[in-house]
C-alpha cells in the first residue's frame, strides 16, 4: 500500500496564504491551541459567542451514555430565531438573506426582515394544521425560497423536518414518510429543471396512494399513511390532481395566517431534523440531528472555513436542500451567521452551459461552494465558457462530496479563482452534520488534493485494522476519536443500528467508512469509501488515486475506477474514462490507442500494480443525483453481471448508453 499512494502524495505544489488575505482573515491559528486545551470548553465558548441562548447552558458535553452524546443539555434556544429574528433585532433587517434565481431567469429577493416575516406566517400555518413540538414534517420541494422557509418554520415551532430530495421516486418518498411517521408533507406542483417543468405533486399523490383503498367513486379513500395534510406551493403552474380533504395551497394558507409569532425556546437536544442517507444495506438510515450542538458547529465552520464577512460577502452553495450540504451550508450555517446568499433552482447547463458563471457575475458572488464532480464537468467543457464571464468577485472557493484531485483543484483555482483564491477542500458527512477536516483560509498552507487537517475542536485519527493510529506516511481507516457538537444523535427509530454501524469497528471511536492516509507532514488525504478500496495481488489500491492519475492525463476529463473480480490477482483495475471535448478527435479510431496510452500513463505514475487491466472510453458515468459516481454499477458492468438497482441514478438511461459504448 505504501508505494501505491505515493502518486497522490508526490503532489508538491503548495499555496501559502497571501499577506493580504491573512491580514483580514476571520480564522486565526490560536483557535487550534485554545481548542486542544479543552475541547468541550472550546465548543462552549464558541456556542455562547455565535448563538443566542434563551436559557444559557451550564453543561457542555455529556458522554456518560456513549455513544449517545448530549451537548449543552440544560440550555434552551430557538434555531429559527438564531437564523432570523436576532439579525433583524440587531439592526440588519434590510440585509439580503436570499437572492433566489429561478431556472427560467425569474428571481426573488428576501431581506432578513422579509424572510423572518415569511417564516412567522409559515409557522402559524403549521400550527393551524395541528403540527407541534416533536411532530415530523416531510418536505419535498424544488430549490425555491419556500424550501428554506418551510425548514425554518418547522424548526421555529420545535417540530422535526425530513427533507426528501425532489428527485426521489414516490416509493422512496413513502418509505421515508413511513419511517418518520410524518403528519404533513410540504411539496410543490412542480419546479424547473433543464428547461422544463418537472412535476412533483404526482409523486406525493402516488406515495400516499400506496396501500390506500378506493371509495365508492373510485377515488383514493383515506390514506393508510401517517400523513394528514399536503401543503402545495405553486411554482411550476402545471396541472395537478387535487384531493380537497387533504390538499391545501400554500399561498391560500399563508394569506390567511397571522403575521405574529414569537419564537419559543426549546431544549438544546430537541430533534431538529432527520435526513435519510444510503447505507450498505438497502434500507436508508434516518440520520438524526438535534439543535444546539448542530447549530454551533454549523455556524462555527461556516464562519471560519469560508472566512465569512457577513456585511460584504455574497455566498453561494450550489447544493440542493435535499442533501446535508443544503441543510448545514444553505440554511442553518449561513443564516445563523447573517450571511447574504444566492440559491439557484436549476441545473448548471440550463439554458446554457455558462449558467453558473452568469449567476456569479450577476450577484457578484464572493464565496462559492461546489462539488468536484461539477468542477470536472466544467473542465471537460473547456475554460472558454467561464472565461466569458466576470468572475472577479470570487475570493474563496470550497469543495465537498468526494476527493478533489490535484488537477481539478488547480483548474478550479486558476480558471474560476483567477489563480489567486484559496480553495478549502472540506471533508464531512451527513452523519457528522458539519465540516470536520479542512484547511482554514489565511492560516493553512494549501496542498491541492488533500483535505489537510481536522478543524479546531475535533480529534480525528487514521487507524490500522487493529485500531492503532498509523504514523505519518501511512494509510488506514479514518475515525473521529472524540464526540463533536454536530454529531448525529442516532438513527431514527433504530439505536442498535446506530451503535452497530458506527461504533462497533473500533469501540469508543466513530468509524466514518472512509480510507485515508497521512502524508509526511501528517496531513490527511481521503481515499474514498473503504468499499471503493481494491485489493490487487494483495496490494490495497484506492480508486481515488488511480482516478487522479487518469485525470492528470491531458486528454481525460473524468474517470471512475472499480475493482473487478479477477482470477489471478483477486481484483483487477478497470477504468471508465470520459475524454475532454476540445481534444476528442475521432474517438472510434483512436479509442484503442488512447486506452493503451492511459494504461501506460497510470503504470508510469503509480506503478505496474495499478495499471488498469481495461480502460473503457465512455460518454457518461453513472452518478447519483448528488453527483457521486455509482461504482457498484460499473463493477457490475466490468464483471459482466446484470446491472443492479439503478433507481438512485440521476439519469437512469446512462447505464444503457455506457453498455452500448463498451460494446461498440
Ligand atoms: C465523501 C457530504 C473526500 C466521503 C458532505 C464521505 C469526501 C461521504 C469529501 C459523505 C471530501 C465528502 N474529500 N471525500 N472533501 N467530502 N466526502 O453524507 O466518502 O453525502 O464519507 O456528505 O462523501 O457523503 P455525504
Amino acid at each position: 500500500m505504501n508505494n501505491s499512494i505515493d502518486n497522490l502524495l508526490h503532489e508538491t505544489r503548495r499555496f501559502e496564504p497571501s499577506a493580504e488575505f491573512r491580514a483580514t482573515a476571520v480564522a486565526s491559528a490560536d483557535l487550534y491551541a485554545r481548542a486542544s486545551e479543552d475541547r468541550p470548553a472550546f465548543w462552549g465558548e464558541q456556542s455562547a459567542e455565535l448563538l443566542h441562548w434563551h436559557k444559557p447552558f451550564t453543561k457542555t458535553l455529556d458522554w456518560s451514555r456513549a455513544p449517545f452524546a448530549t451537548w449543552f443539555e440544560d440550555g434552551e434556544l430557538n434555531v429559527a430565531y438564531n437564523c432570523l429574528d436576532r439579525h433583524v433585532e440587531a439592526g440588519n433587517g434590510d440585509r439580503i438573506a436570499l437572492n433566489w434565481e429561478g431556472e427560467p431567469g425569474d428571481s426573488r429577493t428576501f431581506t432578513y426582515a422579509e424572510l423572518t416575516a415569511e417564516v412567522k406566517r409559515a409557522a402559524n400555518v403549521l400550527i393551524g394544521l395541528g403540527i407541534g413540538e416533536g411532530d415530523r414534517v416531510a418536505i419535498y420541494l424544488p430549490m425555491i425560497p419556500e424550501a428554506v422557509i418551510s425548514m425554518l418554520a418547522v424548526a421555529r415551532i420545535g417540530a422535526v423536518h425530513s427533507v426528501v430530495f425532489g428527485g426521489f421516486s414516490a416509493d422512496s418518498l413513502r418509505a421515508r414518510i413511513d419511517d418518520a411517521q410524518a403528519r404533513l408533507v410540504i411539496t410543490a406542483d412542480g419546479g424547473w429543471r433543464r428547461g422544463k417543468v418537472s412535476a412533483l405533486k404526482p409523486a406525493v399523490d402516488a406515495a400516499l396512494a400506496i396501500g390506500a383503498t378506493l371509495n365508492e367513486h373510485g377515488e383514493p379513500g383515506p390514506t393508510t399513511s401517517s400523513v394528514e395534510s399536503v401543503l402545495v406551493v405553486r411554482r411550476g403552474e402545471n396541472e395537478v390532481d387535487w384531493f380537497p380533504e387533504r390538499d391545501l395551497w400554500w399561498h391560500d394558507e399563508m394569506a390567511a395566517a397571522g403575521e405574529h409569532h414569537e419564537a419559543q425556546p426549546f431544549p438544546a437536544e430537541s430533534p431538529l431534523f432527520i435526513l435519510y442517507t444510503s447505507g450498505t444495506t438497502g434500507k436508508p438510515k434516518g440520520i438524526l440531528h438535534t439543535s444546539g450542538g448542530y447549530l454551533t458547529q454549523a455556524a462555527f465552520t461556516h464562519k471560519n472555513v469560508f472566512d465569512l464577512k457577513p456585511e460584504t460577502d455574497v455566498y453561494w452553495s450550489t447544493a440542493d436542500v435535499g442533501w446535508i450540504t443544503g441543510h448545514t451550508y444553505v440554511v442553518y450555517g449561513p443564516l445563523a451567521n447573517g450571511a447574504t446568499q444566492v440559491i439557484y433552482e436549476g441545473t448548471p447547463d440550463a439554458p446554457h452551459p455558462g449558467r453558473w458563471w452568469e449567476i456569479i457575475q450577476k450577484y457578484r458572488v464572493s464565496i462559492l461552494y461546489a462539488a468536484p464532480t461539477a468542477i470536472r464537468t466544467f473542465m471537460k467543457l473547456g475554460r472558454q465558457i467561464p472565461d466569458a464571464y466576470d468572475l472577479s468577485s470570487l475570493r474563496l472557493l470550497g469543495s465537498v462530496g468526494e476527493p478533489i484531485n490535484p488537477e481539478a483543484w488547480i483548474w478550479y483555482r486558476d480558471v474560476i479563482g483567477a489563480g489567486t483564491t484559496p480553495i478549502v477542500d472540506t471533508w464531512w458527512q451527513t452523519e457528522t452534520g458539519a465540516m470536520m477536516i479542512s484547511a482554514l483560509p489565511g492560516v493553512t498552507t494549501l496542498k491541492p488534493g488533500s483535505a489537510q487537517v481536522p478543524l479546531p475542536g475535533l480529534k480525528i485519527e487514521v487507524l490500522d485494522d487493529a485500531g492503532t493510529p498509523v504514523g505519518k506516511n501511512a494509510g488506514g481507516l479514518l475515525v473521529v476519536s472524540e464526540p463533536w457538537p454536530a454529531m448525529l444523535r442516532g438513527i431514527w427509530g433504530d439505536p442498535d443500528r446506530y451503535v452497530e454501524t458506527y461504533w462497533s469497528t473500533f469501540p469508543g471511536k466513530y468509524f466514518a467508512g472512509d480510507g485515508a492516509r497521512l502524508d509526511r507532514d501528517g496531513d490527511i488525504w481521503l481515499l474514498g469509501r473503504v468499499d471503493d478500496v481494491m485489493n490487487v495481488s494483495g496490494h490495497r489500491l484506492s480508486t481515488a488515486e488511480i482516478e487522479s492519475s487518469l485525470v492528470s492525463h491531458p486528454r481525460v476529463a473524468e474517470a471512475a475506477v472499480v475493482g473487478a473480480a479477477d482470477e489471478t490477482t483477486g481484483q483487477a483495475v478497470v477504468a471508465f474514462v470520459i475524454v475532454r471535448v476540445e481534444q476528442a478527435g475521432d474517438l472510434r479510431q483512436e479509442a484503442d490507442a488512447l486506452a493503451a496510452e492511459l494504461r501506460t500513463h497510470v503504470a508510469g505514475q503509480i506503478g505496474a500494480i495499478a495499471r488498469p487491466k481495461q480502460v473503457f472510453i465512455v460518454a457518461e458515468l453513472p452518478k447519483t443525483r448528488s453527483g457521486k459516481i455509482m461504482r457498484r454499477l460499473l463493477r457490475d458492468l466490468a464483471e459482466g453481471r446484470e446491472i443492479g438497482d439503478t433507481t438512485t441514478l440521476a439519469d437512469t438511461q446512462v447505464m444503457s448508453i455506457i453498455s452500448t459504448n463498451i460494446k461498440a
